[in-house]
């Protein structure tokens, strides 16, 4: 990776502090989803921060000023701690978000994490019925568990936040799953189309919706919207599409060390979930204050400012809107993360993206084709 200026002249840049902290709790997971957006060699990530760890990220985090902090994984629910971290992050000011499959929740948890401060729980589905749903989950009883998981949360009192990641799978059950979800009776709902990173980006081509699917899914988003309103209902939705079929790059992240700050289950800190496949140094919480991880680690002052944008992002005028795009994917897609992101059809690499909006309009990926997020094939991705 060629040197950055911005490294050494971030002294100039007025970086806020972290607002968003995300507490990657652990790898480990019940599931199996082929669009994970764990690292491919997950299975060889060094043991987890201990609790006395965890609580040191949380405290030095709201020292900084992180007021949002998210529990994610994996799947959280396998540390048994998770309970005494919601106790401690709400005694500390947080406002803390469970981001959960269910797989591992009971009612007992769903109330003991009420009242020891937790103050939201999403839970991700897989698809609007058993069968679709547990054969991507790689689970048989993983869709009959968050029904009861889903109840049970409302019941206890929590906003009703559930998230589908979409594809080509089941992107035509879009009018069954906004049904399911008010049947439960949802607050939001994130209908998020497939980010292809890790484990993703492996599946691509059996992922993708093509354009024409993702249109109709559009039009029945917008219809069950406009229903939704004239009867009055409160529930919202939110339809996230994919960035392949746009033309401009997301501003991902909201920019690099703008907001938000990932720590990994092995305490690697990082800029974003994806971060930690750059070529680049990352700094570990177990030897580096979140502090000078956050305003001084070479990873975090990587890519803040625009020093380091090489053409055509350098002299565009939407720099201040999109950054470029997102590092990781310009990584994936070209090699080189200083690259403009090849969503962007300035890219000289947007033809890539073009191919993989034609792959996805012939593909003929079955659910049995896909990669499956599990230990066994985590270890085809070990790198020697
Ligand atoms: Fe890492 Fe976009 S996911 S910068």
């Amino acid at each position: 990776m060629p040197s950055n200026p911005a490294q050494a002249s971030n002294s100039n840049l007025n970086v806020g502090p972290p607002l968003w902290l995300l507490a990657e709790l652990t790898y480990r997971c019940p599931l199996q989803c082929p669009y994970c957006s764990n690292p491919l060699d997950f299975a060889q990530t060094e043991k987890e921060l201990t609790t006395e760890e965890w609580v040191q990220v949380l405290r030095q985090g709201r020292e900084m000023g992180a007021a949002q902090l998210g529990f994610s994984g994996g799947e959280p629910l396998v540390r048994t701690d998770l309970e005494e971290l919601i106790g401690e992050a709400r005694s500390l000011g947080y406002y803390t978000n469970l981001i959960t499959s269910g797989l591992g929740l009971t009612e007992a948890k769903v109330n003991a994490f009420a009242q020891a401060g937790l103050d939201h729980i999403q839970v991700s589905f897989q698809a609007s019925d058993p069968e679709l749903n547990n054969a991507i989950a790689g689970s048989r009883k993983a869709f009959d568990q968050k029904l009861k998981m889903a109840t049970a949360i409302k019941q206890a009192g929590y906003p009703m936040v559930l998230n589908f990641v979409i594809h080509r799978h089941n992107i035509h059950q879009m009018k069954d799953i906004m049904a399911l979800c008010q049947s439960l009776d949802a607050d939001f709902v994130e209908l998020a189309t497939c980010q292809y990173y890790g484990w993703a980006l492996e599946n691509r081509e059996g992922l993708m919706p093509s354009k024409a699917q993702l249109v109709k899914a559009e039009h029945e988003v917008n219809d069950y919207r406009a229903e939704l309103e004239a009867s009055g209902s409160a529930m919202k939705l939110i339809f996230v599409t994919p960035d392949y079929y746009e033309e401009r790059p997301k501003a991902c992240m909201n920019g690099w060390g703008s907001l938000f700050l990932t720590v990994a289950p092995d305490g690697t800190a990082l800029p974003c979930h994806s971060a930690r496949l750059l070529p680049i140094d990352f700094p570990n919480v177990k030897d580096t204050a979140l502090k000078s991880v956050w305003y001084d680690s070479p990873g975090f002052n990587h890519y803040r400012g625009d020093a380091w944008m090489p053409e055509p992002c350098r002299s565009c005028d939407e720099k201040e809107k999109d950054f470029g795009g997102c590092r990781c994917q310009a990584y994936l897609l070209t090699g080189n993360a200083d690259n403009a992101d090849p969503v962007c059809s300035k890219s000289s690499y947007h033809d890539r993206i073009l191919a993989a909006r034609k792959a996805a309009d012939h593909s003929t990926v079955g659910i049995a084709d896909l990669v499956y997020r599990n230990s066994d094939n985590s270890r085809l991705f070990f790198k020697s």
